[in-house]
C-alpha cells in the first residue's frame, strides 16, 4: 500500500438488488475514502443505502444482489477475495457492531466466554491469558468491575453495557477499521453521548477508524471528522465536519440540519423535509431530490446532477451548490 493511500478506497458502487427491472439500485454510484484513524459519518434518512453500503464493504451482501465498482482496503481488491479470505478480514482487520447488541451476543453464553471464543479463534492463547486479555477490553471499553462481569450473560447487562461488549468484541483484534451501523440508535440520549465519546477515544488506544452509520446529524456533530450525505442510494454532498454544519453545499444536508434536535435535548425535531425520498420504481427524471427541495428550478426536474468538486474538498451533486454559498437559502 502507498504511505499516501487511503485505508479504504470505495468507486462508483452500485448495489442492484432487482437488476433490470428499471427500479432504482440501492446504492448507485458511491464513491468515498477513508484515512487512517478517520472517523467518516454517513448520514441520510432511513433507505438511503447506508447499510446496504457497508454490507458491501462487509462482503456480507446476499448473492442475489448485482454489484459493481471497487473496494480496496489497505490496497486489497475487496471484491475478488474469496469466502475463506474474507472470514479473516472480517473480525480481524474489520471489525463491525450494528445497533442492536442483543442480535449480535448470545444469550445462552456468558459474555466473558464469547470475548474469550473471539479472542483464541484469532490468536493462540491460554485460558487464562485469554481471560486476562478480556477483562482488560471491558475495562478499556468502561465496564466497571469487568472481571466480575465476565461472567454475566447479556440480559444482566443493561443496553448501553451491551453496546460496549460488542465494541470490545469488535476491537478484540485490534482491526484497522471498525464499522458502526446506527450503534446508539436503541440507546437513551445520555448512554448515545457517553457511547460516542468511548467510540471516539478508542481510536487512539487501538489506532482504528471509524466508519459509523447514523441518521442523525446530532451524532455526526459530535463525532465526525468528515462527512458523506446519501440520499435515495447516492451521494448528496460529501465533505469535512466543518463544512457541512457551517456552509453545506446540499439542500437536503441544511434540510437534515434544520430537523436535527439537540444530541443532548428532549425536545422534538424542529422541522421535517416535507415529502418523502422517491419510489425507486418511479424515479423523478432529474435531481431525486428536487421534489422535495425549496430551491428547486425547472432545470432541476430535467437533469441528474453528478457529484462534483466545489469547494476545497468539498462536493456536492446540486446544480446550485454554488448559489447556496452567496446566501440564496430558503
Ligand atoms: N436484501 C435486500 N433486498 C432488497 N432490497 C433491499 C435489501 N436490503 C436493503 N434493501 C433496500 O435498499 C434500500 C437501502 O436500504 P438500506 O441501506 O438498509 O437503508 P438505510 O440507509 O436505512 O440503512 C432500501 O430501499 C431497502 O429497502
Ligand atoms: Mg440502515
Amino acid at each position: 500500500m502507498k504511505a499516501d493511500a487511503p485505508l479504504l478506497s470505495i468507486r462508483d458502487l452500485v448495489v442492484d438488488f432487482a437488476p433490470g427491472s428499471g427500479r432504482l439500485p440501492a446504492v448507485d454510484g458511491v464513491s468515498f475514502d477513508i484515512g487512517a484513524r478517520e472517523l467518516v459519518c454517513v448520514v441520510g434518512e432511513s433507505g438511503s443505502g447506508k447499510s446496504v453500503s457497508a454490507l458491501a464493504v462487509m462482503g456480507l451482501l446476499p448473492e442475489t444482489a448485482a454489484v459493481s465498482g471497487a473496494i480496496s482496503f489497505e490496497g486489497r481488491d475487496l471484491r475478488a477475495l474469496t469466502r475463506r479470505q474474507w472470514r479473516s478480514v472480517r473480525g480481524q482487520q474489520i471489525g463491525m457492531i450494528f445497533q442492536e447488541p442483543m442480535t449480535s451476543l448470545n444469550p445462552v453464553f456468558p459474555i466473558g466466554r464469547q470475548l474469550v471464543e473471539t479472542l483464541r479463534a484469532h490468536e493462540r492463547m491460554s485460558l487464562r491469558a485469554s481471560r486476562d486479555r478480556a477483562a482488560d477490553l471491558l475495562d478499556q471499553v468502561g465496564i466497571p468491575s469487568p472481571r466480575q462481569r465476565l461472567d454475566d450473560y447479556p440480559h444482566q447487562l443493561s443496553g448501553g453495557m451491551r453496546q460496549r461488549v460488542m465494541i470490545a468484541i469488535a476491537l478484540s483484534c485490534s482491526p484497522r477499521l471498525l464499522i458502526a451501523d446506527e450503534p446508539t440508535t436503541a440507546l437513551d440520549v445520555t448512554i448515545q453521548g457517553q457511547l460516542l465519546d468511548l467510540l471516539n477515544d478508542l481510536r487512539e488506544t487501538f489506532a482504528t477508524a471509524i466508519l459509523l452509520i447514523t441518521h442523525n446529524m446530532g451524532v455526526v456533530a459530535e463525532v465526525a471528522d468528515r462527512v458523506v450525505v446519501m440520499y435515495s442510494g447516492r451521494i448528496a454532498e460529501q465533505a469535512d465536519v466543518f463544512s457541512i454544519f457551517d456552509a453545506p453545499r446540499h439542500p437536503y444536508t441544511e434540510g437534515l440540519l434544520a430537523s436535527t434536535p439537540d444530541l443532548f435535548s428532549t425536545e422534538r425535531r424542529l422541522t421535517t423535509i416535507v415529502g418523502s425520498m422517491p419510489n425507486p420504481a418511479a424515479p423523478p427524471p432529474g435531481c431525486l431530490f428536487a421534489p422535495r427541495c425549496p430551491l428547486a428550478l425547472d432545470m432541476c426536474a430535467r437533469e441528474r446532477p453528478e457529484l462534483r468538486s466545489v469547494v476545497g474538498g468539498q462536493q456536492s451533486a446540486c446544480l446550485r451548490a454554488e448559489q447556496m454559498a452567496m446566501g440564496d437559502k430558503p
